[in-house]
């Protein structure tokens, strides 16, 4: 029997391949995004405490009333936004359900959605199955939005713009310019909405992260998604939730019913009782000392190593070491050094190769510089 893919020219993600390449290799996989060290003990014994509780038939379709009205809080005491949790707030099965539910609820057959390149790879797929048309444009040399391109871009058939603010591989954040220049394209196109992906918003260094929750006007326009798998290093937990006006969460609504009805109870119910718990304001600082930490371990390498201003992952040039395609010297990286990293071509719609390569530092000492060790080897 033939099927016709939906997906035609979607294969195995370049995660998985690097992943799988790590452990035939033995390498150490600093390629996929996700912390190597133990989650917080107090996260480990809300669980096992809440285990025995009647905490596991199916939740609210927006989420426990507890853990929404606790996100409330922190969104509040992050951004000074007052969210109403009962119209504007959804749980969802972490940032990919958020994006998928959105894109399925707003984008319509041949209207338009603009990316960023390099882009996380989560983006493209839900335009295609709702039939929209994905219009990807690269980012600046500095890989910061092309204000004059994205405005050459966007017309009357754009429904949405998908931000990505730290930004997924760069660590590039936003300036007060760009938030601006965000506002102005809103203006002129009064149906342009944004969805704001925010996954790393609690991991910036010595700049603060700029959040449209902050934006009154760019708030009423957007649906910004949060992820507690980056903020509280439990990304196989798949949780995380998402802010929008009601009358745009009323019909991502209708699509989360029917995709997940409700998302996990165990995991929100501990989050509940863990936000009132945690400071997010720390985990910049975390990430910092892991980043200087790495950046100080390769200093004595041959690879240049780019501004990182937020998310865990750190960019390298290896030009001076190799003029192979980043995809070829990611997987000698892999088989002959020992060190499993990503090449950046594979976020770019057209595959361009500027010699670059992803690191994620979210790994324990020991694991940096046993990398770092290795890769000073070359
Ligand atoms: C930019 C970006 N958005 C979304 C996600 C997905 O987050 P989640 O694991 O919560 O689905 C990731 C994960 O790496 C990411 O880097």
């Amino acid at each position: 029997m033939n099927i016709i893919s939906k997906l035609p020219t979607v294969g195995t993600t370049i995660f998985t391949v690097m992943s799988k390449m790590a452990v035939d290799n033995n390498a150490i996989n600093l390629s996929q995004g996700f912390p190597n060290f133990p989650i917080d003990p107090l996260l480990v014994e809300l669980l096992k405490q809440k285990a025995s509780e009647n905490i596991h038939q199916y939740n609210p379709m927006s989420g426990n009333p507890m853990l929404l009205s606790e996100i409330g809080l922190l969104i509040e005491r992050s951004y000074q936004r007052k969210v109403q949790v009962e119209n504007e707030l959804l749980v969802t099965a972490g940032a990919t359900q958020a994006i998928f539910t959105t894109i399925q609820a707003l984008v319509h057959p041949n209207e338009e959605v603009v990316i960023l390149d390099p882009s996380y790879d989560c983006y493209e797929s839900p335009i295609v199955l709702s039939g929209g048309i994905p219009k990807r444009i690269p980012l600046n040399d500095s890989f910061l939005p092309n204000w004059e391109l994205i405005n050459q871009t966007v017309n009357e058939k754009t429904k949405l713009i998908i931000t990505n603010n730290p930004h997924n591989p760069s660590g590039r954040i936003w300036s007060e310019s760009d938030m601006r220049e965000l506002e102005y394209l809103l203006h002129r196109f009064p149906n342009l909405l944004v969805l704001s992906d925010e996954v790393y918003e609690y991991i910036t260094f010595e700049q603060k992260h700029l959040s449209v929750h902050s934006n009154e006007f760019l708030r009423s326009r957007s649906i910004v998604v949060s992820s507690f798998g980056k903020t509280f290093h439990i990304t196989g937990w798949k949780i995380g939730y998402l802010v929008a006006p009601e009358f745009i969460l009323k019909e991502i609504k209708k699509i989360h019913q029917f995709l997940v009805f409700c998302v996990n109870s165990v995991s929100q119910s501990v989050l509940a009782d863990y936000l009132p718990l945690v400071k997010t304001e720390d985990l910049g600082g975390f990430y910092q000392e892991k980043r200087n930490f790495f950046r100080e371990k390769l200093q004595s390498s041959r690879f240049e190593l780019l501004d990182c201003e937020g998310t865990y992952f750190q960019l390298a040039s290896y030009q001076k070491i190799s003029d192979e395609s980043d995809i070829d010297f990611t997987k000698r990286l892999a088989t002959e050094f020992g060190v499993a990293a990503i090449p950046l071509s594979v976020f770019n719609s057209d595959n361009a190769d500027r010699k670059l390569i992803r690191f994620c530092f979210a790994k324990d000492d020991e694991t940096l510089t046993n990398a770092a060790e290795r890769l000073c080897k070359i």
